[in-house]
C-alpha cells in the first residue's frame, strides 16, 4: 500500500507537502511542458503587486559556489493580468494556488490582500515581508518587530483564506519574528527567503549584479535554512512550510523531521525541472523503505535526544 503524503496547512490541503517556492516557477506555465503539474502539493506564484513592476536593471542572476544570487527585483505583471492571463491556466490542475504577494507599503499590502481574498482560484496567500521597496519604512517591516505585528494584524483583518506569512533570515531571532506572526493570526509561515549577498569581479572592479547586492539562494542556505526551521517548529504551534536549498528528497525529509508540515523548492526549479517531482517520488519511497504509512508520522520525529547537548 502506498503510504499517505497529505497535509494541512490552515484549511488547505495538499496532497504531498512539496510546493514550487515563489519566483522560482514562473507562472507555471513555464514548467508544464516538463512536468505534470498535477502531482504537485501546489504551486506558489511569483511575487504579485498591484499594478505591474519591470524589476531591476541587468544583470540579475549570478551563478555562486553552491547556489546563486538574484536581483530581480519583483518583477511581475501586476494583479489584473495575473487573474486574466495566468490564473484561468493554471486552474485546470488539480493543484493548490499559492499567491505571493507584497506592496510598496502597507495600503498597498492591504488592498492586494483583500483583491486576492475575494479571488476565486486562490486558494490561499503568502505574504512576502523582506521586500526590497527603498521609499517607505514598510521595507523594514520583515526585520523590525513592530512594524511586522502590525502589517500581519492589519493583513489578516482583510484575508477569509488561509494566510502564510513568508520570513527574512535577515533577523537576530527568527523564532521571535514566527511568534509575532502567529500571534496576529496567521495561519502558517513559511521559511527562509534569500540571504543579502553580494559578487564582485576583481577586473572590473564593480559588483557582477546591476543593483550591487542581491539575494543568495540554493544549496549554499540550506543548512541555515533546517537550522532557522527547527527552531520555529519549537516555537510556533501554527504549520510551518520549510524553504532553502532543497534539491533532492533527502534535503526535504530533513526540514519535515525538523517539523516543517510541507516544502518549497526554489533554485533547483532552474537546474532541473524535475526536481520537485522526483522529490515527491523520492519521499514514498522512503516512506515505504523505513515502513511509514503516513507522511505526517515523520513530520517533527527529529531525535534531540540522541545529541549530546540534550543527553
Ligand atoms: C530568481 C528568484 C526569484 C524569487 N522571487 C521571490 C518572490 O517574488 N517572492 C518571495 O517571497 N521569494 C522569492 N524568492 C525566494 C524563494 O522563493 C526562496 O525563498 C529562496 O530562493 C530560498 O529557496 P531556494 O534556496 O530553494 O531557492 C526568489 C528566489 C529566486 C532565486
Amino acid at each position: 500500500m502506498k503510504p499517505s503524503l497529505k497535509v494541512k496547512i490552515g484549511s488547505l490541503e495538499l496532497k504531498n507537502p512539496v510546493l514550487t517556492a515563489s519566483g522560482t516557477f514562473g507562472y507555471g506555465l513555464e514548467y508544464s511542458q516538463f512536468i505534470d503539474l498535477n502531482l504537485l502539493g501546489g504551486i506558489i506564484i511569483k511575487g504579485l503587486s498591484l499594478k505591474p513592476k519591470k524589476g531591476n536593471p541587468p544583470p540579475r542572476i549570478y551563478e555562486t559556489p553552491c547556489g546563486m544570487l538574484n536581483s530581480i527585483g519583483l518583477q511581475n505583471i501586476g494583479y489584473e493580468a495575473f487573474v486574466k492571463e495566468k490564473l484561468p491556466f493554471l486552474r485546470k490542475f488539480n493543484t493548490k494556488i499559492v499567491v505571493n504577494f507584497f506592496g510598496e507599503n502597507l495600503d498597498e499590502y492591504i488592498e492586494i490582500a483583500n483583491k486576492l481574498s475575494k479571488t476565486d482560484g486562490v486558494d490561499a496567500l503568502e505574504m512576502n515581508i523582506s521586500c526590497p521597496n527603498k521609499e517607505t519604512k514598510w521595507r523594514k517591516m520583515g526585520t523590525e518587530p513592530e512594524l511586522l505585528r502590525k502589517a500581519v494584524k492589519e493583513v489578516r483583518a482583510v484575508v477569509n483564506k488561509t494566510l502564510i506569512v513568508k520570513l527574512t533570515p535577515q533577523v537576530t531571532d527568527i523564532a521571535y519574528m514566527a511568534k509575532i506572526v502567529e500571534d496576529e493570526g496567521a495561519d502558517a509561515v513559511s521559511l527562509i527567503n534569500t540571504f543579502p549577498a553580494m559578487v564582485v569581479d576583481i577586473k572590473t572592479r564593480s559588483s557582477v549584479l546591476g543593483t550591487l547586492t542581491g539575494g543568495l539562494s540554493g544549496p549554499a542556505i540550506r543548512p541555515i535554512a533546517v537550522r532557522a526551521t527547527w527552531e520555529v517548529c519549537k516555537a510556533v504551534k501554527i504549520p510551518v512550510i520549510g524553504i532553502g536549498g532543497i534539491v533532492d528528497y533527502s534535503d526535504a525529509l530533513q526540514f519535515l523531521i525538523v517539523g516543517a508540515k510541507a516544502v518549497a523548492v526554489g533554485t533547483a526549479n532552474f537546474i532541473n525541472p524535475y526536481a520537485t517531482v522526483e522529490i515527491i517520488e523520492g519521499i514514498e519511497r522512503f516512506l515505504i523503505e523505513e515502513g511509514i504509512n503516513n507522511i505526517n508520522d515523520i513530520i517533527g520525529s527529529i531525535n534531540e535526544k540522541a545529541n549530546n547537548a540534550y543527553n
